[in-house]
Protein backbone atom coordinates (compact mmCIF):
# COMPACT_ATOMS: atom_id res chain seq x y z
CA UNK A 1 0.00 0.00 0.00
CA UNK A 2 1.24 3.46 -0.66
CA UNK A 3 1.88 5.18 2.91
CA UNK A 4 0.65 8.32 1.96
CA UNK A 5 -2.55 6.81 0.75
CA UNK A 6 -4.97 7.08 3.79
CA UNK A 7 -2.38 9.53 5.51
CA UNK A 8 -5.39 12.39 5.96
CA UNK A 9 -7.65 10.21 7.70
CA UNK A 10 -7.27 7.13 10.32
CA UNK A 11 -9.22 4.33 8.75
CA UNK A 12 -8.31 1.70 10.99
CA UNK A 13 -11.25 1.16 13.57
CA UNK A 14 -9.97 0.59 17.50
CA UNK A 15 -11.45 0.97 20.84
CA UNK A 16 -10.17 4.02 22.61
CA UNK A 17 -9.55 3.24 26.44
CA UNK A 18 -8.22 6.17 28.60
CA UNK A 19 -7.37 4.76 32.46
CA UNK A 20 -7.08 6.77 35.21
CA UNK A 21 -4.22 5.75 37.20
CA UNK A 22 -1.27 3.49 36.54
CA UNK A 23 -2.62 0.20 37.99
CA UNK A 24 -5.25 0.37 35.69
CA UNK A 25 -3.16 1.19 32.43
CA UNK A 26 -1.15 -1.63 33.77
CA UNK A 27 -3.82 -3.99 34.48
CA UNK A 28 -5.49 -3.25 30.64
CA UNK A 29 -2.15 -3.84 29.51
CA UNK A 30 -2.16 -7.34 31.45
CA UNK A 31 -5.79 -7.50 29.73
CA UNK A 32 -5.88 -7.14 26.06
CA UNK A 33 -1.34 -7.79 25.44
CA UNK A 34 -0.19 -7.69 22.25
CA UNK A 35 -3.72 -6.67 21.12
CA UNK A 36 -2.85 -3.16 22.69
CA UNK A 37 -1.25 0.04 21.91
CA UNK A 38 0.07 2.26 24.24
CA UNK A 39 -0.35 6.73 22.85
CA UNK A 40 1.11 8.94 25.25
CA UNK A 41 2.31 11.63 22.61
CA UNK A 42 1.07 10.03 19.56
CA UNK A 43 3.73 11.36 17.15
CA UNK A 44 4.99 8.21 15.91
CA UNK A 45 2.15 5.81 17.27
CA UNK A 46 -0.79 8.03 14.95
CA UNK A 47 1.93 7.45 12.19
CA UNK A 48 1.79 3.90 12.35
CA UNK A 49 -1.40 3.58 12.52
CA UNK A 50 -2.17 5.57 9.33
CA UNK A 51 -0.07 3.60 7.39
CA UNK A 52 -1.74 0.78 8.67
CA UNK A 53 1.94 -0.61 9.69
CA UNK A 54 0.08 -1.34 12.83
CA UNK A 55 -3.36 -2.63 13.37
CA UNK A 56 -4.16 -2.71 17.39
CA UNK A 57 -7.83 -3.86 18.46
CA UNK A 58 -7.00 -1.73 21.32
CA UNK A 59 -5.43 1.99 21.74
CA UNK A 60 -4.27 2.48 25.46
CA UNK A 61 -4.23 6.52 26.10
CA UNK A 62 -2.10 7.53 28.95
CA UNK A 63 -1.23 11.04 28.29
CA UNK A 64 -3.71 12.24 31.34
CA UNK A 65 -2.03 9.55 33.72
CA UNK A 66 -0.99 11.66 37.05
CA UNK A 67 1.93 11.70 38.53
CA UNK A 68 4.16 10.70 35.23
CA UNK A 69 4.84 14.11 34.29
CA UNK A 70 7.94 16.87 35.49
CA UNK A 71 11.45 16.45 36.64
CA UNK A 72 11.82 16.04 40.47
CA UNK A 73 15.17 15.71 42.27
CA UNK A 74 15.06 13.87 45.72
CA UNK A 75 18.03 11.74 47.41
CA UNK A 76 20.65 13.15 44.66
CA UNK A 77 19.12 11.64 41.84
CA UNK A 78 16.71 13.52 38.89
CA UNK A 79 13.39 11.75 38.10
CA UNK A 80 11.91 12.36 34.59
CA UNK A 81 8.28 11.39 34.74
CA UNK A 82 7.90 9.26 31.25
CA UNK A 83 5.41 11.60 29.64
CA UNK A 84 7.36 13.93 30.46
CA UNK A 85 7.90 16.12 26.89
CA UNK A 86 11.01 16.24 25.26
CA UNK A 87 10.29 20.48 25.25
CA UNK A 88 10.05 20.27 28.67
CA UNK A 89 13.13 18.54 29.42
CA UNK A 90 15.23 21.11 27.18
CA UNK A 91 13.94 23.86 28.54
CA UNK A 92 14.30 22.74 32.29
CA UNK A 93 17.41 24.72 33.97
CA UNK A 94 18.89 21.77 36.11
CA UNK A 95 18.93 19.15 33.44
CA UNK A 96 20.38 21.97 31.24
CA UNK A 97 23.24 22.81 34.20
CA UNK A 98 24.22 19.31 35.84
CA UNK A 99 22.53 16.96 32.16
CA UNK A 100 23.84 19.03 29.61
CA UNK A 101 24.44 16.70 26.96
CA UNK A 102 20.26 15.19 27.43
CA UNK A 103 19.63 19.34 26.95
CA UNK A 104 21.57 19.49 23.68
CA UNK A 105 19.43 16.35 22.69
CA UNK A 106 16.15 17.30 23.05
CA UNK A 107 17.10 20.49 21.33
CA UNK A 108 18.47 18.58 18.59
CA UNK A 109 15.20 16.67 18.58
CA UNK A 110 13.04 16.57 15.25
CA UNK A 111 10.32 19.93 15.43
CA UNK A 112 9.71 22.08 17.77
CA UNK A 113 5.57 20.86 17.36
CA UNK A 114 7.08 17.14 17.93
CA UNK A 115 9.15 18.18 20.68
CA UNK A 116 5.97 19.33 22.23
CA UNK A 117 4.02 16.63 22.13
CA UNK A 118 6.49 13.76 21.65
CA UNK A 119 7.21 12.00 25.08
CA UNK A 120 10.68 11.03 26.67
CA UNK A 121 8.69 7.56 27.67
CA UNK A 122 7.13 7.29 23.96
CA UNK A 123 11.18 8.14 22.35
CA UNK A 124 12.42 5.02 24.41
CA UNK A 125 9.87 2.60 24.11
CA UNK A 126 9.91 2.82 20.32
CA UNK A 127 13.19 1.16 20.51
CA UNK A 128 14.16 2.98 17.87
CA UNK A 129 18.34 2.14 17.45
CA UNK A 130 18.20 5.70 16.09
CA UNK A 131 16.62 7.20 19.16
CA UNK A 132 17.88 11.07 20.31
CA UNK A 133 17.49 10.65 23.97
CA UNK A 134 18.73 7.12 24.55
CA UNK A 135 23.04 7.86 23.97
CA UNK A 136 23.16 10.72 27.07
CA UNK A 137 21.32 8.82 29.12
CA UNK A 138 22.83 5.65 28.64
CA UNK A 139 26.02 7.97 28.75
CA UNK A 140 24.71 9.27 32.30
CA UNK A 141 23.92 5.83 33.38
CA UNK A 142 20.14 6.77 33.53
CA UNK A 143 17.96 3.89 34.91
CA UNK A 144 14.02 3.27 33.43
CA UNK A 145 11.46 2.50 36.41
CA UNK A 146 9.44 -0.10 34.41
CA UNK A 147 5.88 -0.52 36.69
CA UNK A 148 3.80 -4.01 35.89
CA UNK A 149 1.59 -6.54 37.37
CA UNK A 150 4.50 -7.56 40.00
CA UNK A 151 5.33 -3.86 40.40
CA UNK A 152 8.26 -1.83 39.93
CA UNK A 153 11.67 -2.73 38.61
CA UNK A 154 14.60 -0.84 37.58
CA UNK A 155 16.51 -1.41 34.23
CA UNK A 156 19.76 0.06 33.40
CA UNK A 157 18.80 2.22 30.22
CA UNK A 158 21.98 0.53 28.48
CA UNK A 159 20.27 -2.92 28.99
CA UNK A 160 16.58 -1.13 27.90
CA UNK A 161 16.88 -1.91 23.99
CA UNK A 162 17.39 -5.63 22.91
CA UNK A 163 16.96 -4.77 18.72
CA UNK A 164 15.53 -2.84 15.93
CA UNK A 165 12.07 -1.87 17.64
CA UNK A 166 13.02 -4.14 20.29
CA UNK A 167 13.29 -3.15 24.34
CA UNK A 168 12.64 -5.45 27.23
CA UNK A 169 9.47 -4.13 28.25
CA UNK A 170 6.63 -6.78 29.20
CA UNK A 171 3.47 -6.86 27.10
CA UNK A 172 2.17 -5.62 30.25
CA UNK A 173 4.54 -3.01 31.91
CA UNK A 174 4.93 0.67 31.50
CA UNK A 175 8.06 2.88 31.39
CA UNK A 176 7.01 5.19 33.96
CA UNK A 177 10.18 7.04 35.45
CA UNK A 178 13.63 7.74 34.22
CA UNK A 179 16.51 8.25 36.70
CA UNK A 180 19.47 9.99 36.25
CA UNK A 181 22.00 9.22 38.74
CA UNK A 182 23.59 12.62 40.97
CA UNK A 183 25.03 15.11 38.83
CA UNK A 184 29.26 14.21 39.94
CA UNK A 185 31.63 16.00 40.30
CA UNK A 186 33.98 16.95 38.15
CA UNK A 187 31.42 16.06 35.27
CA UNK A 188 30.97 17.42 31.64
CA UNK A 189 29.07 16.12 28.68
CA UNK A 190 27.73 16.82 25.47
CA UNK A 191 25.66 15.75 22.71
CA UNK A 192 26.37 15.65 18.53
CA UNK A 193 23.93 14.52 16.01
CA UNK A 194 24.32 14.15 12.43
CA UNK A 195 21.30 13.94 10.16
CA UNK A 196 20.24 14.98 6.50
CA UNK A 197 18.07 17.85 7.42
CA UNK A 198 17.72 19.97 11.01
CA UNK A 199 14.54 17.79 11.48
CA UNK A 200 15.44 14.56 10.42
CA UNK A 201 16.32 11.10 12.74
CA UNK A 202 20.25 11.12 12.93
CA UNK A 203 22.49 9.50 10.34
CA UNK A 204 24.74 9.21 13.94
CA UNK A 205 24.44 10.35 17.23
CA UNK A 206 27.09 10.39 19.92
CA UNK A 207 26.81 10.93 23.92
CA UNK A 208 30.08 11.69 25.93
CA UNK A 209 29.58 11.88 29.87
CA UNK A 210 33.18 12.22 31.11
CA UNK A 211 34.65 13.19 34.69
CA UNK A 212 37.47 15.20 35.25
CA UNK A 213 40.14 15.69 37.71
CA UNK A 214 42.74 18.44 36.28
CA UNK A 215 44.54 17.35 33.43
CA UNK A 216 43.39 13.74 33.68
CA UNK A 217 39.75 12.23 32.37
CA UNK A 218 38.98 9.95 35.27
CA UNK A 219 36.24 8.21 33.92
CA UNK A 220 34.12 8.22 30.41
CA UNK A 221 30.87 6.74 28.90
CA UNK A 222 30.59 7.35 25.08
CA UNK A 223 27.02 6.53 23.58
CA UNK A 224 25.96 5.83 19.98
CA UNK A 225 22.66 6.26 17.90
CA UNK A 226 21.70 5.08 14.21
CA UNK A 227 25.19 2.98 14.28
CA UNK A 228 23.75 -0.20 15.69
CA UNK A 229 21.02 -2.60 16.01
CA UNK A 230 20.67 -0.88 19.19
CA UNK A 231 21.70 2.37 21.04
CA UNK A 232 25.12 0.93 22.17
CA UNK A 233 28.26 1.85 24.15
CA UNK A 234 31.78 1.83 22.79
CA UNK A 235 33.72 0.27 25.76
CA UNK A 236 36.81 -0.42 24.49
CA UNK A 237 37.12 3.53 23.19
CA UNK A 238 35.95 4.29 27.45
CA UNK A 239 38.97 1.87 28.57
CA UNK A 240 41.42 3.52 26.29
CA UNK A 241 40.82 7.03 27.94
CA UNK A 242 39.57 6.18 31.17
CA UNK A 243 43.03 7.53 33.85
CA UNK A 244 44.40 8.84 31.26
CA UNK A 245 45.72 12.52 30.56
CA UNK A 246 43.59 13.76 28.34
CA UNK A 247 45.77 14.98 25.08
CA UNK A 248 44.89 15.39 21.09
CA UNK A 249 46.65 12.25 20.52
CA UNK A 250 44.35 10.20 23.23
CA UNK A 251 41.04 11.66 22.03
CA UNK A 252 42.04 10.79 18.35
CA UNK A 253 43.01 7.48 19.26
CA UNK A 254 39.63 6.95 21.38
CA UNK A 255 37.82 8.24 18.39
CA UNK A 256 38.94 5.97 15.91
CA UNK A 257 38.65 3.12 18.41
CA UNK A 258 34.81 4.10 18.74
CA UNK A 259 34.74 4.38 15.08
CA UNK A 260 35.77 0.48 14.81
CA UNK A 261 33.66 -0.54 17.40
CA UNK A 262 30.28 0.44 16.09
CA UNK A 263 28.23 -2.28 13.46
CA UNK A 264 26.56 0.47 11.31
CA UNK A 265 24.70 -0.59 7.93
CA UNK A 266 23.64 0.89 4.77
CA UNK A 267 20.44 2.75 4.10
CA UNK A 268 18.57 5.70 3.14
CA UNK A 269 20.34 7.78 5.41
CA UNK A 270 23.93 6.91 5.03
CA UNK A 271 26.18 4.54 4.50
CA UNK A 272 28.51 2.26 6.69
CA UNK A 273 31.05 3.88 5.96
CA UNK A 274 30.28 7.46 6.16
CA UNK A 275 28.75 6.75 9.56
CA UNK A 276 32.27 5.77 10.72
CA UNK A 277 33.71 9.06 9.59
CA UNK A 278 30.97 10.30 11.18
CA UNK A 279 31.33 8.69 14.47
CA UNK A 280 35.26 9.51 14.81
CA UNK A 281 34.90 13.05 14.00
CA UNK A 282 31.88 13.35 16.64
CA UNK A 283 33.79 11.51 19.58
CA UNK A 284 36.67 13.61 18.81
CA UNK A 285 34.11 16.97 19.02
CA UNK A 286 32.04 15.58 21.99
CA UNK A 287 35.17 14.74 24.41
CA UNK A 288 36.48 18.29 23.79
CA UNK A 289 33.25 19.75 24.66
CA UNK A 290 32.46 17.86 27.34
CA UNK A 291 36.09 18.30 28.46
CA UNK A 292 35.74 22.02 28.28
CA UNK A 293 32.38 22.08 30.17
CA UNK A 294 33.69 19.86 33.02
CA UNK A 295 34.35 21.65 36.48
CA UNK A 296 38.21 20.77 36.97
CA UNK A 297 38.41 21.60 40.36
CA UNK A 298 35.36 19.98 41.26
CA UNK A 299 36.38 16.30 41.18
CA UNK A 300 36.95 15.67 45.36
CA UNK A 301 36.43 11.98 45.61
CA UNK A 302 38.52 10.24 48.42
CA UNK A 303 41.60 7.51 47.97
CA UNK A 304 39.77 4.31 46.51
CA UNK A 305 43.41 2.69 45.59
CA UNK A 306 46.27 3.54 43.30
CA UNK A 307 46.61 7.34 42.20
CA UNK A 308 45.64 9.55 44.60
CA UNK A 309 42.58 10.50 43.87
CA UNK A 310 41.86 8.06 41.14
CA UNK A 311 39.97 5.18 41.39
CA UNK A 312 41.58 2.27 39.71
CA UNK A 313 39.83 1.10 36.58
CA UNK A 314 37.82 -1.76 36.84
CA UNK A 315 36.55 0.17 40.39
CA UNK A 316 32.65 -0.49 40.57
CA UNK A 317 30.06 2.16 39.71
CA UNK A 318 29.59 2.47 43.63
CA UNK A 319 33.23 3.66 44.11
CA UNK A 320 33.61 5.90 41.32
CA UNK A 321 30.76 8.03 42.24
CA UNK A 322 29.98 8.15 45.79
CA UNK A 323 26.95 9.53 46.78
CA UNK A 324 28.28 12.00 49.66
CA UNK A 325 30.40 14.15 46.87
CA UNK A 326 27.13 14.97 45.07
CA UNK A 327 27.33 18.73 43.45
CA UNK A 328 23.63 19.55 44.38
CA UNK A 329 23.06 17.28 47.31
CA UNK A 330 19.33 18.78 47.94
CA UNK A 331 16.60 16.55 48.75
CA UNK A 332 13.45 16.29 47.54
CA UNK A 333 13.05 19.46 45.54
CA UNK A 334 10.30 19.50 42.82
CA UNK A 335 12.14 21.21 40.04
CA UNK A 336 9.30 23.78 38.22
CA UNK A 337 8.21 23.65 35.08
CA UNK A 338 5.03 24.53 32.92
CA UNK A 339 4.73 21.08 32.40
CA UNK A 340 4.55 19.47 35.45
CA UNK A 341 0.80 18.34 36.04
CA UNK A 342 -0.05 15.63 39.13
CA UNK A 343 -4.02 16.52 39.16
CA UNK A 344 -5.67 13.50 41.38
CA UNK A 345 -7.17 11.16 39.07
CA UNK A 346 -10.95 11.70 38.73
CA UNK A 347 -13.74 9.11 37.16
CA UNK A 348 -13.36 5.86 35.85
CA UNK A 349 -11.60 4.73 32.38
CA UNK A 350 -12.90 6.19 29.44
CA UNK A 351 -13.92 3.74 27.10
CA UNK A 352 -14.96 4.35 23.37
CA UNK A 353 -15.65 1.54 21.04
CA UNK A 354 -15.04 1.73 17.22
CA UNK A 355 -19.45 1.80 16.89
CA UNK A 356 -19.94 4.65 19.79
CA UNK A 357 -19.65 8.33 19.45
CA UNK A 358 -18.60 10.08 22.43
CA UNK A 359 -19.39 13.65 23.35
CA UNK A 360 -16.19 15.95 24.00
CA UNK A 361 -16.11 19.44 24.59
CA UNK A 362 -13.25 22.02 23.21
CA UNK A 363 -12.42 25.38 23.36
CA UNK A 364 -12.03 26.68 20.47
CA UNK A 365 -10.95 30.02 19.29
CA UNK A 366 -12.66 31.29 22.33
CA UNK A 367 -16.00 29.13 21.89
CA UNK A 368 -17.21 26.07 24.18
CA UNK A 369 -18.06 23.63 21.39
CA UNK A 370 -19.39 20.35 22.10
CA UNK A 371 -18.85 17.49 19.48
CA UNK A 372 -19.55 13.82 19.10
CA UNK A 373 -16.37 11.94 17.99
CA UNK A 374 -15.66 8.75 16.95
CA UNK A 375 -12.37 6.48 18.61
CA UNK A 376 -10.53 7.40 15.16
CA UNK A 377 -11.44 10.76 14.72
CA UNK A 378 -8.68 13.07 13.96
CA UNK A 379 -8.93 16.62 15.37
CA UNK A 380 -7.44 17.89 12.56
CA UNK A 381 -10.54 16.38 10.53
CA UNK A 382 -13.23 17.86 13.32
CA UNK A 383 -11.99 21.35 12.72
CA UNK A 384 -11.89 21.44 9.20
CA UNK A 385 -15.16 19.38 8.60
CA UNK A 386 -17.20 19.06 11.53
CA UNK A 387 -16.62 22.67 12.39
CA UNK A 388 -15.70 24.29 9.02
CA UNK A 389 -12.44 25.55 10.61
CA UNK A 390 -10.20 25.01 7.15
CA UNK A 391 -7.14 27.33 7.96
CA UNK A 392 -5.49 24.03 9.49
CA UNK A 393 -4.01 22.70 6.45
CA UNK A 394 -3.52 18.83 5.10
CA UNK A 395 -0.72 18.37 4.39
CA UNK A 396 1.44 15.54 4.59
CA UNK A 397 -0.31 13.82 7.01
CA UNK A 398 2.40 12.64 9.28
CA UNK A 399 3.69 15.06 10.98
CA UNK A 400 6.26 16.24 8.64
CA UNK A 401 5.50 19.27 7.37
CA UNK A 402 3.52 21.29 9.83
CA UNK A 403 0.72 22.91 7.59
CA UNK A 404 -1.89 21.55 10.12
CA UNK A 405 -0.31 22.97 12.95
CA UNK A 406 -2.87 24.87 15.54
CA UNK A 407 -2.33 25.35 19.52
CA UNK A 408 -3.58 23.57 21.69
CA UNK A 409 -3.52 24.09 25.43
CA UNK A 410 -0.91 27.20 24.52
CA UNK A 411 1.21 25.05 22.27
CA UNK A 412 2.10 24.31 18.56
CA UNK A 413 0.23 21.21 17.68
CA UNK A 414 0.27 18.50 14.87
CA UNK A 415 -3.67 18.40 14.66
CA UNK A 416 -3.22 15.61 11.96
CA UNK A 417 -1.54 13.72 14.70
CA UNK A 418 -4.06 14.16 18.01
CA UNK A 419 -6.95 12.08 18.44
CA UNK A 420 -10.22 14.25 18.67
CA UNK A 421 -11.30 12.26 21.86
CA UNK A 422 -7.73 12.47 23.60
CA UNK A 423 -8.06 16.22 23.08
CA UNK A 424 -11.08 16.56 25.06
CA UNK A 425 -11.64 19.56 27.32
CA UNK A 426 -8.40 21.49 25.62
CA UNK A 427 -8.31 24.58 24.31
CA UNK A 428 -7.81 25.10 21.04
CA UNK A 429 -6.80 28.25 18.64
CA UNK A 430 -6.60 28.24 14.84
CA UNK A 431 -5.45 30.56 12.45
CA UNK A 432 -9.35 31.95 12.33
CA UNK A 433 -8.70 32.43 15.82
CA UNK A 434 -6.00 34.95 15.14
CA UNK A 435 -7.71 37.90 14.11
CA UNK A 436 -10.28 40.34 16.48
CA UNK A 437 -13.75 39.51 16.36
CA UNK A 438 -13.91 42.84 13.94
CA UNK A 439 -12.15 41.31 12.15
CA UNK A 440 -8.70 43.20 13.02
CA UNK A 441 -5.48 41.14 11.78
CA UNK A 442 -3.34 40.13 14.41
CA UNK A 443 0.17 42.16 14.21
CA UNK A 444 1.94 38.80 13.21
CA UNK A 445 -0.66 38.17 10.13
CA UNK A 446 0.14 42.35 9.39
CA UNK A 447 4.02 41.54 9.29
CA UNK A 448 3.38 38.91 6.86
CA UNK A 449 1.39 40.92 4.95
CA UNK A 450 3.94 43.89 4.86
CA UNK A 451 6.63 41.01 4.22
CA UNK A 452 5.08 39.23 1.49
CA UNK A 453 5.98 36.43 3.60
CA UNK A 454 3.47 33.92 1.54
CA UNK A 455 2.68 32.95 -1.94
CA UNK A 456 0.34 30.12 -2.42
CA UNK A 457 -0.46 30.51 1.10
CA UNK A 458 -0.67 27.10 2.02
CA UNK A 459 1.84 26.89 4.73
CA UNK A 460 1.10 30.47 5.86
CA UNK A 461 -1.91 28.75 8.49
CA UNK A 462 0.54 26.59 10.26
CA UNK A 463 3.53 28.73 10.27
CA UNK A 464 1.51 31.66 11.85
CA UNK A 465 0.48 29.45 14.53
CA UNK A 466 3.73 28.30 15.21
CA UNK A 467 5.33 32.02 14.77
CA UNK A 468 2.51 33.36 17.17
CA UNK A 469 3.75 30.41 19.68
CA UNK A 470 7.07 31.87 19.58
CA UNK A 471 6.39 35.22 20.06
CA UNK A 472 4.48 34.43 23.27
CA UNK A 473 7.23 32.09 24.73
CA UNK A 474 9.85 34.58 23.59
CA UNK A 475 9.37 38.51 23.60
CA UNK A 476 12.28 39.38 21.30
CA UNK A 477 13.80 36.12 19.08
CA UNK A 478 16.51 36.05 17.11
CA UNK A 479 16.67 35.26 13.31
CA UNK A 480 18.35 31.54 14.78
CA UNK A 481 14.97 31.30 17.49
CA UNK A 482 13.11 31.91 14.64
CA UNK A 483 14.62 29.41 12.38
CA UNK A 484 14.53 26.54 15.25
CA UNK A 485 11.61 26.94 16.36
CA UNK A 486 9.88 26.98 12.44
CA UNK A 487 12.04 24.21 11.22
CA UNK A 488 9.08 22.29 11.38
CA UNK A 489 6.94 24.46 9.01
CA UNK A 490 7.89 23.44 5.57
CA UNK A 491 7.03 26.32 2.61
CA UNK A 492 7.44 25.11 -0.72
CA UNK A 493 7.01 28.25 -2.49
CA UNK A 494 8.06 31.34 -0.91
CA UNK A 495 11.34 30.31 0.59
CA UNK A 496 11.99 31.59 3.89
CA UNK A 497 13.89 34.70 4.76
CA UNK A 498 10.45 36.54 3.82
CA UNK A 499 8.86 34.78 6.63
CA UNK A 500 11.69 34.98 9.16
CA UNK A 501 11.67 38.68 8.55
CA UNK A 502 7.81 38.98 8.82
CA UNK A 503 7.99 37.02 12.54
CA UNK A 504 10.88 39.44 13.42
CA UNK A 505 9.06 42.17 12.73
CA UNK A 506 6.24 41.56 14.26
CA UNK A 507 8.39 41.36 17.76
CA UNK A 508 9.74 44.55 16.99
CA UNK A 509 6.30 45.78 17.08
CA UNK A 510 5.59 44.13 20.45
CA UNK A 511 3.08 41.46 19.09
S1 LIG B 1 -0.43 17.69 7.73
FE1 LIG B 1 0.15 17.57 9.79
S2 LIG B 1 2.30 17.76 9.72
FE2 LIG B 1 1.76 17.70 7.62
S1 LIG C 1 3.52 29.98 0.53
FE1 LIG C 1 3.16 28.25 -0.71
S2 LIG C 1 3.81 26.61 0.55
FE2 LIG C 1 4.44 28.34 1.63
Amino acid sequence: MNEMTNSHILVHEFTYLEPRTVDEAVALLHEHGDRAKLLAGGTDLLVQLKIERIKPDVVIAIHKLPGLKGIVRADGETRIGALTTIRAIRENRCIGEDYPALADACRAFSTTQVQVMGTVGGNLCNGSPASDSAPPLIAFGAELELTGPAGVRRVPAEDFFTGPGQTVLGRDELLTSIILPAPRPGAGSAFLKMSRVAADIAKANAAVALMREGDRIVDCRLAYGSVAPTPMRAKKAESLLTGQLFTPELVARAAQTAADEITPIDDVRSTAWYRRQVVDAMTQDGLNQAWARADDTAYSVPVLSGVEGLPTPDAGEEARYPQSTIRNPQSAIPIPHSDIIDEPATGATVTLRPDEKRRITLMVNGVQQTLWVAANDLLLNVLREDMELTGARYGCGIGECGACTVQLNGKPTLACLVLAVAADGGEVVTVEGLQAPDGTLDPLQEAFLDHAAYQCGFCTPGMLMTAKTLLTEVAQPTDDDVRDYLKGNLCRCTGYASIIRAVLSAAERHV
